[in-house]
Order: C-alpha cells, then structure tokens, then sequence
C-alpha cells in the first residue's frame, strides 16, 4: 500500500482520546525520528522534533494534535452498563448508536451506546434526542463485578469512537474517524518528510500536541518550550459543501486545496503571514480557499500567545462531518498542503521572518 495512504490509515484507525493520546504518540515518534535531529517529550506528553539550524536563526513551531474526541468512563452500573463522560464536543445526537472501545488494563473492550428500541416509544418520544446523561455503553458484561474484574474496566479509563478507516471514490476521498486532527499530524510528518536534504535557514520544532479538545492544553506548554518566533499550525478544516450547511457557517469544499483560517473564536492569523503564504500558493499554482468561522478553537492560538507573542497561522485540510465516528478529507487536498507547507518553509529564512514579525 502507498506509504502517505498507509500512514493516513494508522493514524485515523488508532486510539487516542485527549490525555490518553499515547498509541497515536508511539506512531508518530515512530515516523519522527528518522526526519528530525532531536525528539523531546513535554511534561504533559507533546512530542516536539527539532530539525534544522541552531541558534540565530528563526525558531518556527509546527503544530498538530493528537488527540481525538472521546468519553472517560465514569462508573459502572450493578448490572454492568458503563456510564460515561464526555471528553471534548460532542452531539448528543452523535453519541448514540455507536461502536466504541474503551482500553482498559486488561487491554481494549469494545462496546456500543445502545439505543432503546422504537417499538416500545410513544409517538411523540420518537422524535426527541437522546440526551446524553441517559447514555450508556453496553459491553456485554454481566454485573459490575464482572465488568471490573474479568474486563479490567476502571473508574476514568478512556473510551474512544470505534470506526475504521475507509477509501471512497476510487482513491479521492478518505473515510475515518479521528481527521481531527490526525490529518494535521500526518501532514506534518510528510512535511518533514518534504524538508529532508533542504538548505533551511531557520530552526523547525514540529510538535504532535495533546489535549487540544480540551481547551488547546497541550499547545500552551509546547508553545512556551519552543518559544515560536512564527507559528504554523496544521488542523482540520471545517467543510461547508453538503446539503443543510451554509457558506455563512463554513466555506470550504472538499478537493478544491487546504484552507487558511482568517478567523474562528481563537485567532486571527497575521496578514503578513497569510499574504506570504497566499503568494507561496500562487507561485505554486496552488488553489487555497479561506474559512471565516465564528466558533471553532485550535493550537495556532497558543504560538501566537506564548511569550512575547508571535505570528501564527492556521492551514486546514477541508473535512466533512467532524466530531463524529465518520468524517471525509480529500487526498488531494492533503496533497498540495504538503507541497505549500515545504516551500513555506523552505522560504522562512531570516530576513523573510523580520519582514513578517515587523509592525512598522
Ligand atoms: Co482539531
């Protein structure tokens, strides 16, 4: 299988809901090692490479997260039915009726949130949401002494959406649970990938963050480490082409390239920085689109706050359906953000940086 689709494939298929993000961080060191000088872990579990120049030079962080959205098991009922928090944000309507697996001390136990069968529902109750306080995870234990013994389950033992990767469309389109924000972190492998045998002029950290779900935890230690005089941040964007959403509420299309955030309720990218990236894109002939929303956070927000503050910038590979057990990015537009994203790169040299980093 080719090496990109492959990587894609593990990383959207492995386990790793916000704070429990340790299988996905084994793959990614995995594929970071042999592309970067140094490999350093954080206090909190961001894996940060070093690749590039020393001191004097610019000090540009990438940034991709982890982790996943997710439950945490909360407490076991007598009769062995596992009730759950939530981890991240979520749709009650897309917690129901789901496979999950929960990795437990003995190892992983699968189970799903039953639904309560229409046959026995009034009229009116059949149109109503479940809420997810009356949720829970059916793993077919007996009694709670048999879920805690023979499974291993435990009180805060994390749980995450059990869905398998799948190719769509002959090959265009990538089905999978966990794009957010996997996607990023692949691509910021095969970014590094691209930086192999490059002359860079600048210092790269490129940081597999954790806990981004929860509130960009994972992003504010990293970013206070590296100390980013420029900040790059690789997410999941936000898809606006199926019926029932709006250009109002999202304008990307899956397979017309990566976008650039110009704002959500994090940041605001600085314009020096997004005009350099829109002319890297026009000299590469690269289609970028925008995206201007009014919720959403993500990591770029930590950069452009650490320290003394820096340049940030968020690139987005366009996905459908996010925060849910099903989500679809194109590979094409994967594609072209690592050929914009190297020559980026490859053009932050010094002076370049000064320009950008310059209020007068
Ligand atoms: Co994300």
């Amino acid at each position: 299988m080719p090496r990109v689709q492959q990587l894609l494939e593990e990383l959207s298929n492995s386990f790793g809901p916000s704070g429990f993000e340790g299988p996905v961080r084994e793959i990614v060191k995995r594929e970071m090692l042999p592309l970067v000088d140094t490999v350093e872990t954080d206090g909190i579990g961001s894996l940060i490479g070093r690749l590039g120049k020393s001191d004097g030079y610019p000090r540009i962080m990438l940034a991709g997260h982890m982790d996943e959205v997710g439950l945490i098991v909360r407490y076991v009922t007598p009769e062995g039915y596992v009730k759950f928090q939530t981890l991240g944000g979520w749709l009650d309507q897309a917690l129901i009726n789901q496979r999950w697996t929960i990795l437990t001390k003995n190892g992983l136990v699968h189970g799903i949130t039953g639904i309560k069968t229409p046959h026995v529902m009034a009229p009116e109750a059949r149109n109503q949401v479940f809420k997810r306080e009356q949720m829970f995870l059916d793993i077919g234990a007996e009694s709670k002494e048999d879920a805690e013994e023979r499974l291993g389950i435990c009180p805060g033992d994390p749980i995450a959406p059990d869905s398998a990767f799948q190719v769509l469309s002959g090959g265009k389109l990538y089905l999978g649970k966990a794009w957010d924000d996997r996607v990023g972190v692949a691509l910021m492998l095969e970014v590094l990938r691209g930086l192999q045998n490059q002359p860079l002029e600048s210092t790269i950290y490129a940081v597999a963050t954790v806990q981004e779900e929860i509130g960009l935890r994972g992003a504010h230690t990293s970013a206070n480490r590296v100390a980013p005089d420029i900040g790059v941040n690789f997410e999941s964007g936000v898809a606006g082409d199926y019926p029932g959403i709006t250009q109002d509420e999202a304008q990307e299309k899956v397979g017309e390239g990566p976008s650039v955030f110009l704002h959500d309720s994090s940041m605001l990218p600085n314009l020096k920085l997004r005009d350099f990236v829109l002319d890297v894109a026009k000299d590469l002939g690269i289609h970028v689109q925008f995206n201007v929303l009014s919720g959403y956070g993500q990591d770029g927000a930590e950069m452009q706050k650490a320290h003394s503050g820096a340049p940030a910038i968020n690139i987005a590979i366009p996905t459908r359906y996010l925060h849910s057990h099903n989500s679809i990015i194109s590979r094409s537009d994967f594609d072209q953000a690592v050929v914009l994203s190297v020559e980026i790169l490859r053009r932050l040299d010094n002076l370049t940086v000064e320009n950008i980093r310059s209020f007068d």
